[in-house]
C-alpha cells in the first residue's frame, strides 16, 4: 500500500505526517502489510531521518527520477540521488507526468531501467483515459503501456517491479473503477505479469475494502486519502485478508 503525496507537504508537514503513522500503525499492521509512502523530493531527507531514527517499518520512496545517471539536466533528480537517500521505490510514468510533462513510452521505458539500475524498485503507472474506456479499447491500451514501459527489462527484473493500474478518469475525481472493472484490468494484467499489481484512483476508506477484496489486486496506490493518517490506515488495512 503506497501512499503518493504528489505536490503536497513541506518537510515540516512530512515530519507531522510520518509521526502521525508511526502513532496509527501497529506491529500487526506492518506484519500483513508493506506500507510506504512516496513524499515530493524536497521531503525525503527529512522522512529517511525519522524512519531511521525511529526504526519505523514504512518504506519510502519517491514520484519520479530523471532517465539520465548523472550530468546537464537542469532540475532534475537522479535515480542514484534516490538510492543514497533509502529509497525502496519510484514512480514511473504516472498519468500526471504523462499528461503535464509529456512523458511517454520510451522516456518511462528509460526511467524503469534507470530505476533499475540503481535497484530501486519500479512502481510502474498504466491507465486508460475516460475516451478510451468509452470505446471499450481500455484492455488493449493499458497492456500496450505496459509493453513500452517494459520493452527490453529481463523477465528477472520484470518480476519484482511493480505495477499500479490506475484508470486516468479514476485519478482525484472521486470516480473509483467498480471492482469489477478493476478486477479485469488486473486479472488481465496479472495473466501476463507474475508481479504485484496496485489499484490506483480515488482510492478511500468508503471503496477500499471492496477492492481489497478482489484476489487480483495486491494493494493500492493511494492519492488524496494518504494525506490523513487516519484515512491512509483504514486503506492499508484493507488489504488485510
Ligand atoms: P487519488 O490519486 O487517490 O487522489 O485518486 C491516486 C494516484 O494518482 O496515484
Amino acid at each position: 500500500m503506497a501512499g503518493n503525496w504528489k505536490m503536497n507537504n513541506n518537510h515540516l508537514e512530512a515530519i507531522a505526517l510520518v509521526q502521525k503513522l508511526a502513532f496509527v500503525f501497529k506491529d500487526a499492521d506492518y506484519e500483513a502489510v508493506d506500507i510506504a509512502v512516496l513524499p515530493p523530493f524536497t521531503d525525503i531527507r527529512s522522512v529517511q531521518t525519522l524512519i531511521d531514527a525511529d526504526r519505523l517499518r514504512i518504506a519510502y520512496g519517491a514520484q519520479d527520477l530523471s532517465a539520465h545517471e548523472k550530468g546537464a539536466y537542469t532540475g532534475e533528480i537522479s535515480g542514484v540521488m534516490l538510492a543514497k537517500l533509502g529509497c525502496s521505490y519510484v514512480v514511473v510514468g504516472h498519468s500526471e507526468r504523462r499528461e503535464y510533462h509529456a512523458e511517454d513510452e520510451p522516456l518511462v521505458n528509460a526511467k524503469v531501467k534507470a530505476a533499475f539500475a540503481v535497484r530501486l524498485t519500479p512502481i510502474v503507472c498504466i491507465g486508460e483515459g475516460l475516451e478510451i474506456r468509452q470505446a471499450d479499447e481500455h484492455v488493449a491500451h493499458t497492456l500496450a503501456q505496459l509493453d513500452g514501459a517494459l520493452e527490453k527489462i529481463p523477465a528477472d527484473q520484470a518480476r519484482t517491479l511493480v505495477i499500479a493500474y490506475e484508470p486516468v478518469w479514476a485519478i482525484g475525481t472521486g470516480r473509483t473503477a467498480t471492482p469489477e472493472m478493476a478486477r479485469e484490468a488486473h486479472e488481465t494484467i496479472k495473466a501476463l505479469h507474475d508481479t504485484r499489481v496496485l489499484y490506483g484512483g480515488s482510492v478511500k476508506p468508503e471503496n477500499a475494502a471492496e477492492l481489497m477484496a478482489q484476489p487480483a489486486i495486491d494493494g493500492a496506490l493511494v492519492g488524496g486519502a494518504s494525506l490523513e493518517p487516519e484515512s491512509f490506515a483504514v486503506v492499508c488495512r484493507a488489504a488485510l485478508r
